[in-house]
């Protein structure tokens, strides 16, 4: 399988939502990735339910919930509601980790995991055989726009290890400061979906971006 590109809609124009959502329709993007911010596990705020909502109706691919919330448990039946096709949550917020993995599942989504950047991805051995996805975290979660850490990248080499012996089916996905030349380095580390927030929306053509990410 050659790696997926999932735009990240925080760094999208919110005034001209619809017109962002038909240009990554029409790119070669794989999925939206979108940015469910709290303000309590993470230092910002940024949309929920009625603007998933909103993407929904226009979008004609997967949508890549990442939660970046205190007790996702109470609101996995209103995500799917809302029509997320993959749920990812993260480690640090889930006191009850594979619980939540098996709500996200029950309820017909894919479920994903993400790992903030001072978190080992050895806290994931007793489930990486339950879950579809890995979400390593190269920035600290809350922004868009943010400096690599370049310590993701093993963070990938010892995740695709550790599905490899394990024979887990989840794949690989990283977020944050990714563009061309980080994108390259996290490939070759293994990862498998690679998402890019500022790098696409912020470039002058942002189709043109994503084919550039696709290419790599
Ligand atoms: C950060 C979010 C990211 C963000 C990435 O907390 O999870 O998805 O949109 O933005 P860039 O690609 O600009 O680092
Ligand atoms: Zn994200």
């Amino acid at each position: 399988m050659s790696h997926l590109i999932a735009p990240s809609v925080l760094s999208c124009d919110f005034a001209n939502i619809q017109r962002d959502v038909e240009m990554i329709n029409a790119s070669l993007a794989d999925w939206f990735h979108i940015d469910v911010m709290d303000g309590v596990f993470v230092p910002n705020i940024s949309f929920g339910f009625p603007v998933i909502k909103a993407i929904k109706k226009y979008a004609t691919k997967p949508l890549d919930v990442h939660l970046m919330i205190e007790n996702p448990d109470q609101y996995v039946e209103e995500f799917a509601k809302s029509g997320a096709d993959v749920l990812t949550v993260h480690y640090e917020a889930c006191r009850h980790l594979h619980r939540t993995i098996q709500l996200i599942k029950a309820n017909g989504m894919k479920a994903g995991v993400a790992l903030n950047p001072h978190t080992n991805v050895s806290v994931l051995e007793n489930v990486i055989r339950d879950i579809d996805m890995v979400l390593i975290m190269s920035v600290n979660p809350g922004f868009g726009g943010q400096k690599f850490i370049q310590q993701a990248v093993t963070k990938v080499e010892q995740t695709k290890k550790m599905i490899e012996s394990s024979g887990s089916n989840a794949v690989i996905e990283v977020d944050g400061g990714v563009n061309t030349s980080t994108g390259a380095d996290l490939l070759k580390a293994g990862a498998d979906v690679l998402v890019a927030g500022s790098f696409v929306f912020n470039s002058e053509n942002p189709t043109q971006t994503i084919v550039d990410l696709k290419a790599i």
